[in-house]
């Protein structure tokens, strides 16, 4: 059972542990909320507007915005533990007023979510996306932990409406593998290095237990549906209009298609032990994954 968080300096008898979830909305924030309050956890739930965020009872919620660096003071304030969720893009910005609110309220621990490849040239500009964030972090004087998933297998979930329609899913990579992780796994390895001080001060590179390519999940889907998932490769400029409309910014377009390119010559083919040395388990397959919202992707 992982340990209750410690502010160095401080006895343990004296901290009563209260864990603050940023992106708490998000993919990986609200898997990790659940499980936290599941397990009983003092939970503290950051978001821009309270009023839309479903919690579990229990949870408190508060209003915080990277861009309003006083809302994060109120929100560290008797925060013993830290989950940073950067935004995806030029983070710095986000990670730079986080780590600052929590190093003056004193948080004792920062658990920064990064990703796989930070740091890597060969990745592209999304590679150089989360240093200064890990950088902030590690230089903190807090305890850190720095996670490093791989591409999340929810990312499926963007295909849901084009596989109603009947239509082919945009493949960005090729054949390329990457070691697609569930975000549940990630969660559950946030909440091992929030709780269990026995991790601190190190990096851990989260993937799932073998590489998929695309054909490879949409041939999984197809399996579970019951009918063919056509996959359709798009080109270098169909891979930056694809990421346009989601981000209207070319920088960000330019950089996931250079890491695109990366992915397809097999540049993330990567599989690590770091989640089973977290959990005590296997990691999920992204057959789990999809089986388990399967839902997602039926007709409505
Ligand atoms: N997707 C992948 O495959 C993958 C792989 C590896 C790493 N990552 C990393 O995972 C991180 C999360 O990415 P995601 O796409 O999955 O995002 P997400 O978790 O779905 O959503 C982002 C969260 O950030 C919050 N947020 C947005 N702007 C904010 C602001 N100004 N102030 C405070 N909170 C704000 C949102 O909360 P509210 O709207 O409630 O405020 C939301 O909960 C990124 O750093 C990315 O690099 C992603």
């Amino acid at each position: 059972m992982p340990e209750s968080p410690r502010v160095r300096g401080v006895a343990p008898a004296t901290v009563v542990p209260m864990i603050l979830v940023t992106g708490a909305t998000g993919t990986i924030g609200s898997e990790l909320v659940r499980h936290l309050a599941a397990r009983g956890e003092k939970v503290r739930a950051l978001t821009r507007d309270p009023r839309k965020a479903r919690m579990p009872a229990d949870v408190e919620v508060v209003r915080g915005d990277y861009l309003e660096p006083a809302s994060l003071d109120a929100a560290m304030s008797e925060v013993t533990a830290a989950f940073l969720v950067g935004l995806p893009g030029p983070s710095a910005q986000h990670d730079g007023p986080l780590v600052a609110a929590a190093r003056a309220a004193g948080v004792g621990r920062l658990v920064k979510l990064s990703a796989i490849g930070t740091g890597d040239p060969e990745v592209g500009p999304t590679g150089e996306w989360h240093v200064e964030g890990e950088r902030a972090v590690r230089e903190s004087g807090a305890q850190w932990v720095v996670l490093r998933p791989s591409s999340f297998a929810s990312n499926t979930l963007s295909w849901a409406q084009a596989l109603r329609a009947g239509e082919p899913v945009p493949n960005m990579s090729g054949a390329g593998a990457q070691g697609v992780v569930d975000p549940r796994d990630v969660a559950e390895a946030a909440a091992v290095a929030l709780l269990d001080e026995r991790r601190a001060d190190r990096t851990y590179t989260l993937t799932g237990p073998e590489t998929i390519s695309v054909p490879g999940q949409a041939q999984v889907l197809a399996g579970l549906l019951g009918r063919p998932v056509p996959t359709r490769d798009l080109t270098s400029d169909e891979v930056r209009a694809h990421v346009l409309q989601w981000w209207q910014d070319e920088a960000v377009a330019d950089g996931v298609a250079v890491s695109s390119a990366f992915v397809r010559r097999g540049g993330n083919a990567v599989v690590t032990e770091d989640v089973p040395r977290l959990l005590g388990r296997p990691a999920r397959t992204y057959r789990e994954w999809a089986r388990d919202h399967r839902g997602a992707f039926e007709a409505e």
